[in-house]
């Protein structure tokens, strides 16, 4: 079964276009987008490479590293970086783990036997430092993701896990943030002294606080 939130992902060695790669020790204590996708050499999937590469100042401004996965032999992820980089403008800047026996795949719960039998699904991790799921999509084979997307729940999961806010729909970086429905209004009031506003009693909106703080 895939990984569900919370859950620990489990530690695992494989190869990987950097070499044997062990999942703890290559993570350290930071934040990781693991992404899987059904097979080298395939159209969506090289666009998708190509635009997470281009993003990867971002994931790195946002202490996030990034590990992209598939069920392909370390020579073929090599060969097609050489594809990404010639059709998408960028080289693969990260790191691909090659899951040619499936032993990866297997223990994340990524092929879903009635899509495949044997490709992986386009599935995203977000994975806090303690290991634990954060965020977690699935998208069928024929569909690209939008890294952007990925970028901003990022960056809405970042914020709400130092202050006792959460975003509303279609919320970016910047824009007004919604308090808890845990904090009382006496609590906003002295969480936030600078105000905030009662649209109606559950939803009450402030300004984004600081990042960190
Ligand atoms: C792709 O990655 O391009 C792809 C894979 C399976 C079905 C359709 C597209």
């Amino acid at each position: 079964m895939s990984l569900r939130l919370l859950d620990t992902v489990p530690d695992f060695t494989q190869d990987s276009t950097i070499g044997p790669l062990r999942f703890y020790d290559w993570a350290g204590d930071d934040w990781v987008l693991l992404f899987s996708h059904p097979r080298a050499f395939t159209p969506v999937c090289t666009t998708e490479l190509g635009a997470v590469a281009r993003l990867k100042p971002e994931f790195d401004r946002r202490g996030v590293k990034v590990l992209g996965l598939s069920v392909d032999p370390v020579d073929s992820h090599r060969r097609w970086a050489e594809d990404i980089a010639e059709t998408q403008g960028t080289t693969l800047n990260f790191p691909l783990i090659a899951d040619h026996d499936r032993r990866v795949a297997d223990l994340l719960g990524l092929i879903h036997p009635n899509a495949s039998d044997t490709a992986t699904v386009r599935t995203v991790f977000v994975i806090d430092p303690a290991r634990r799921v954060r965020l977690t999509l699935t998208y069928p084979a024929s569909t690209g993701r939008n890294f952007a997307e990925i970028l901003r729940a990022i960056d809405s999961i970042l914020l709400t896990e130092t202050h006792k806010v959460a975003t509303p729909a279609d919320w970016r970086d910047g824009d007004d943030v919604i308090i808890l429905p845990s904090v009382s209004d006496e609590g906003a009031t002295a969480l936030f002294p600078d105000g905030w506003t009662a649209h109606k009693p559950y939803l009450r909106t402030v300004k984004q606080p600081a990042k960190g703080g």
